[in-house]
């Protein structure tokens, strides 16, 4: 994904008081120090924060946790939140493979993975969200019986997911279809994502899957 900077995010974003900036002080105690005992659910790589703001605003006794990379993106689902403020979401800024540094085992109670960037050449398989390198974290954060949740309309990445979470170990596949919004039953209550509502309007059917941590 091309990324345009955005001048001024950084700073914004990390003096926010929507934001954790310091997410590794909060390892083993986010219950205590943040959800306020309510159940921790993330988005891995959130963008501009849409279906995390969305799914906040229905679920107020959950607490969501917004993760992207990049202040640039991140900007708009802080400034978003900062004029709708809401007491049970943050964002984060980091990257996936820092999780472990911010979280203690089953310390996350659902995982959100949307329009995750496809890493098409097959040397870098292992950077994708659902590479069964990211599900060995995932698995180690997830609380049991927790779930995995993830979206994509890109059916190459989609296939390589579900071949991935179904040789893991740690996760059993619980749902998947290959056309979320023709479902009736799946698509019940789906929030959109930015990228969801652009592929889906430009006739991409969205595939879905759900796996839950053994
Ligand atoms: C294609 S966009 C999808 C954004 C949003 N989830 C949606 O569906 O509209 C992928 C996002 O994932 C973020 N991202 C990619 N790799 C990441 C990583 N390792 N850790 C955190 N965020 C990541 C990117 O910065 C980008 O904002």
């Amino acid at each position: 994904m091309r990324l345009k900077h955005v001048k001024g995010a950084e700073e914004a974003v990390m003096s926010s008081i929507f934001t954790i900036s310091d997410p590794e002080a909060k390892l083993g105690r986010w219950k205590d120090t943040v959800t306020e005992g309510k159940p921790l659910y993330i988005e891995i790589g959130c963008g501009k924060g849409r279906f995390i703001h969305e799914n906040a605003i229905e679920n107020p006794e959950i607490y969501y946790l917004g993760c992207d990379r990049y202040e640039s993106v991140l900007i708009k689902g802080v400034k978003r939140l900062e004029n709708d403020p809401l007491p049970n979401l943050s964002y984060i800024c980091g990257s996936a493979e820092n999780m472990e540094n911010w979280f203690e085992r089953g310390e996350i109670d659902r995982i959100y993975l949307n329009f995750s960037d496809p890493w098409p050449k097959a040397r870098h398989a292992k950077r994708r969200l659902t590479s069964s390198k990211h599900l060995d974290i995932y698995g180690k954060l997830l609380l049991p019986g927790a779930l995995l949740c993830f979206k994509t309309d890109n059916r190459d990445l989609f296939d390589f997911s579900l071949e991935e979470i179904m040789s893991h170990p740690d996760f059993e596949l619980t749902e998947k279809t290959f056309d979320l919004h023709s479902d009736p039953v799946l698509s019940k209550g789906n929030i959109m994502t930015e990228y969801e509502e652009r592929f889906s309007s430009a006739g991409h059917p969205i595939c879905m899957l759900k796996a839950v941590r053994k």
